[in-house]
């Protein structure tokens, strides 16, 4: 590296220590004020009143500063936090998970997964405009006439999109999607999204390198789930990982994340998903995870899939496990065409082993609707087998979702290949390990064909922890 390149990373690194102190003195801030007796103040009178606020708050916490420096740090801190106005006490709401703006008038936010309207609204449009103004700005993009749709990012990371008129008939439209929180399996299994007897099944599944695909609709919780799969990976394995916009955040210490780039003012230097698979497989990887496929990168990943990089995690849009596996294939003709449909089958019979289907109810709770493994061979028309349902009861007065999550036994090639390498299938899914009695598996209810693996390799191995653990794979 040059000595120029390294100043100016050094500076770039400055930066951000100064921006973290700012981040930190502006939460202090807005953690003191009274939000709703400041949306009565105009916008100067604020401005005087929060750098009253953060004075105060310097002199009882903050480092010795002096004169010059502390009222450039009470400039900052009070920028930052008028910048996007009425849009920063919800963006330090941290149980706030989406912010909607649809004009100056009409504020919604979604919290623990319900939508609702909050008590916000820009002083007229002009003020939104100003708001989306500074927030592309902050990523070299602008809004206008000409490009009235812009995906842009917050300075912490959030995706924000924005569409203005005449494309939107109801005004400038911001939408802010926070970062999903990281939840691990285990927290999962406790908010009712899964069971510990299918926790244990996709942790031996993707330790055991199966290719999994985690699908869902719009926020049904793939990204979350695709990263809670993700601590299974072994932490000797090198992971890249891939994504429009970096959400993921795996555990392990070897990981190369690559993310998207749209194109700039000009239209160009975009760089795909599709880009990145490619370059992602000269790389060394032991395992790619790819954020979304959504296009013509779909045939790449199956092949990476296919070529030496099983263990690999993609999510997909789709409606069920059955869609899901139909899109991909439609999503892979996306990409140099005319390749045959039979001959994409042939690819994803060979490449997908199981699908995580991920549904988002009513009462907000997201939930593994099914789980299926692929057991079409070679060019055969597709074929999935259930190993997991979830089977919701009609919905009670309090409105909140209830079910019970049906097991099946798993096919005999996926329960081999699990107990190949050494790995525990719970008894819930029918396959009954050595050292447990077959009457206990918790899941009994679905009815196993009492399947006892045999043969070398295939037993439970000896000196594994006992199955039941609940909700806490065995490492
Ligand atoms: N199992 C879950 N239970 C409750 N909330 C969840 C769950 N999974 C995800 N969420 C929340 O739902 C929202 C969308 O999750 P995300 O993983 O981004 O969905 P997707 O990738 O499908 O769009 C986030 O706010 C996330 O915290
Ligand atoms: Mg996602």
């Amino acid at each position: 590296m040059g000595l120029k390149d390294r100043l100016e990373e050094d500076r770039a690194s400055e930066g951000r220590a100064d921006r973290g102190s700012v981040t930190h003195w502006r939460r202090r801030l807005l953690a003191e004020i009274n939000l709703e007796d400041l949306t009565r103040l105009t916008l100067a009178q604020r401005r005087v009143r929060l750098e009253k606020v953060v004075g105060h708050i310097l002199t009882r916490e903050g480092p010795v500063l002096g004169e010059r420096e502390r009222s450039v740090l009470i400039r900052r801190v009070v920028d930052e936090a008028l910048g996007l106005g009425v849009l920063e006490p919800l963006l330090a709401d941290e149980t706030v998970t989406e912010i909607m703006v649809n004009g100056p008038d009409n504020v919604f936010i979604e919290r623990d997964g319900r939508m609702q309207r909050v008590d916000a609204s820009f002083n007229g449009e002009d003020q939104l405009y100003q708001t989306i103004d500074r927030i592309v700005s902050m990523v070299n993009r602008r809004v206008d006439e000409s490009s009235p749709m812009v995906d842009a990012r917050l300075p912490s990371g959030e995706r924000v999109n924005v569409i203005i008129p005449p494309l939107s008939l109801s005004g400038p439209v911001l939408t802010i999607r926070r970062f999903p929180k990281p939840y691990p399996i285990e927290d999962l299994v406790r908010m009712g999204s899964l069971d510990s007897a299918t926790g244990i099944l996709l942790a031996a599944m993707v330790r055991s390198r199966f290719n999994v695909v985690v699908s869902g609709g719009t926020g049904s919780g793939k990204t979350t789930f695709l990263n809670a799969l993700s601590a299974f990976v072994p932490p000797d394995e090198r992971i890249v990982t891939i994504e429009d916009s970096a959400e993921l955040q795996l555990m392990q210490d070897h990981v190369v994340r690559l993310e998207s780039r749209p194109p700039n003012i000009e239209g160009q230097g975009a760089i795909q998903i599709r880009d990145l698979v490619r370059n992602a497989l000269r790389m060394r990887p032991d395992r790619i995870i790819v954020g979304e496929v959504r296009g013509p990168e779909t045939i790449d990943m199956l092949q990476a899939m296919n070529t030496g990089h099983d263990g690999s995690l993609v999510t997909v849009h789709a409606n069920s496990a059955d869609d899901a596996i139909h899109r991909l294939q439609t999503l892979a003709t996306m990409g140099e065409g005319l390749v045959p449909y039979d001959a994409l089958r042939d690819q994803i019979n060979n490449a997908v082993d199981a699908i995580v289907h991920l549904g988002r109810w009513p009462d907000g709770s997201r939930r593994v609707e099914e789980i299926a493994v692929v057991s079409s061979k070679r060019r055969e028309e597709f074929r999935l087998d259930t190993v997991l349902r979830f089977e919701a009861e009609p919905i009670g007065p309090n409105r909140n979702v209830e079910g019970v999550f049906r097991h099946a036994p798993l096919p005999r090639h996926i329960a081999g290949r699990i107990y190949h390498v050494g790995e525990a299938v719970p008894a819930a899914f029918g396959v009954v390990a050595e050292r447990e009695a077959p009457t206990q598996g918790s899941g009994q209810a679905a009815g196993g064909d009492g399947y006892v693996p045999r043969g070398p390799g295939q037993t439970y191995p000896p000196g594994s922890p006992p199955l039941q653990d609940p909700g806490r794979p065995p490492r």
